[in-house]
């Protein structure tokens, strides 16, 4: 079995971020999105991975490399039009030959072990087996209509209701999707969508499963899906620190603190995750916040905010929450001002006084 990710996606609902960042390397917990994913696929037992990149092929190739670190092989295919996910299995057509293959879309984060969709693909003999989740607005989803424990009908973006129960971008195909994705026409997004070649299979005559998100499952789309996701993973987070290395300040709830991290005069509240060489000063941080390699944060209170690589934060009396914000971001605060609550989602490089 081999794995396929897609990674070729530009990420626009999470602009301007995504102009300076593949949005697949955004980080939770500060580690790329990507990378629970690859991990997701090895404690599977696969070791042949394919990612689908577009635009942002070199920084994904830079970031993930060939697999080394991890033990596995990877390889990149080159997309170089986003035409949809089925137009996407076509061209990875060559390093998938006849193996049976996971597929995850590149934005998916989930905490369910992916045995789980794999034993029910071969128990079932099914010819795609796919990971389904129930929400209140299915409408923005690929949607699956049910019965006896197999998929009857599928359909991307419904008009009128179907089913509530969504196509949360991981599934399992065998290689008879590749004639039923040949027979799929473009949608009205002019896309070739999985979905239309999934419905194109069943009606050739395939057996399509699914199994239902045990835990989480969250698509990182947009500002709000990302500060959730982060929430859900720095809750799993098992704390790393040393509480002597921090005297003078408070520290609670599960915290992970990076090498060189210098704390002063602080009370961080976990979950929180913060990586090396940061310095928090005479602030609050926290909970479910992550502050990234050489953050400096001074005066400051935060809280569920994710704060990207060498940004700093200074003297600012309102309360950040529910902020993403850049690379080497710079806000500096006025002083003496009421402290009320501030919202950021600021890309790279800005600068800001308030
Ligand atoms: C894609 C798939 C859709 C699926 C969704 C999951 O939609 O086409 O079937 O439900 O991912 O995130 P898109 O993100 O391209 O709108």
């Amino acid at each position: 079995m081999k794995a396929l990710i897609l990674s070729g996606g530009t990420g626009t609902r999470l602009r301007p971020l995504t102009y300076s960042n593949a949005k697949q390397l955004l980080p939770l917990a500060n580690k790329p999105i990507l990378f629970y994913i690859i991990e997701k696929i090895i404690k599977a037992g696969i070791r042949e991975i394919g990612i689908i990149v577009g635009d942002t092929h070199e920084e994904v190739k830079k970031a993930v490399g060939d697999g080394e670190r991890w033990g596995v092989k990877i390889d990149y295919i080159h997309q170089p039009r986003a035409l949809g996910l089925a137009h996407a299995v076509k061209m990875a057509g060559e390093f998938l030959g006849d193996n049976d293959f996971v597929m995850i879309l590149g934005d998916n984060v989930f905490n369910m072990d992916l045995h789980v969709l794999i034993n029910n693909f071969y128990s079932n003999q099914a010819n795609t087996t796919i990971l389904l989740h129930r929400v209140d607005n299915p409408s923005q989803y690929g949607v699956a209509v049910v019965k006896g424990g197999c998929i009857t009908e599928l359909v991307e973006k419904p008009k009128e209701y179907i089913s509530d129960l969504i196509i949360t971008g991981v599934y399992v195909f065998d290689k008879s999707i590749f004639p039923a994705i040949e027979q799929t026409p473009p949608s009205d997004r002019g896309e070739y969508e999985i979905t239309d070649a999934i419905q194109k299979q069943l009606q050739m005559g395939g057996k399509v499963t699914y199994e239902l998100v045990r835990g989480w499952w969250k698509d990182t789309g947009k500002l709000e899906d990302m500060l959730e996701a982060n929430r859900l993973i720095l809750d799993e987070l098992e704390s790393e620190y040393t509480i002597s290395d921090y005297p003078g300040s408070s520290i609670s709830g599960k915290v992970v603190i990076g090498e060189n991290v210098v704390i002063k005069d602080s009370i961080i509240q976990g979950p929180v995750h913060i990586d090396q060489d940061a310095e928090i000063i005479n602030s609050c941080i926290g909970p479910y916040t992550s502050l990234g390699k050489r953050v400096k944060v001074e005066k400051c209170e935060l809280d569920n905010c994710i704060v990207l690589n060498g940004t700093k934060l200074i003297g600012i009396n309102k309360r950040i929450s529910k902020s993403l914000i850049g690379k080497n971001v710079s806000i500096i605060g006025g002083i003496n001002k009421i402290p009320l609550m501030s919202s950021f989602f600021v890309g790279d490089d800005s600068q800001i006084k308030l």
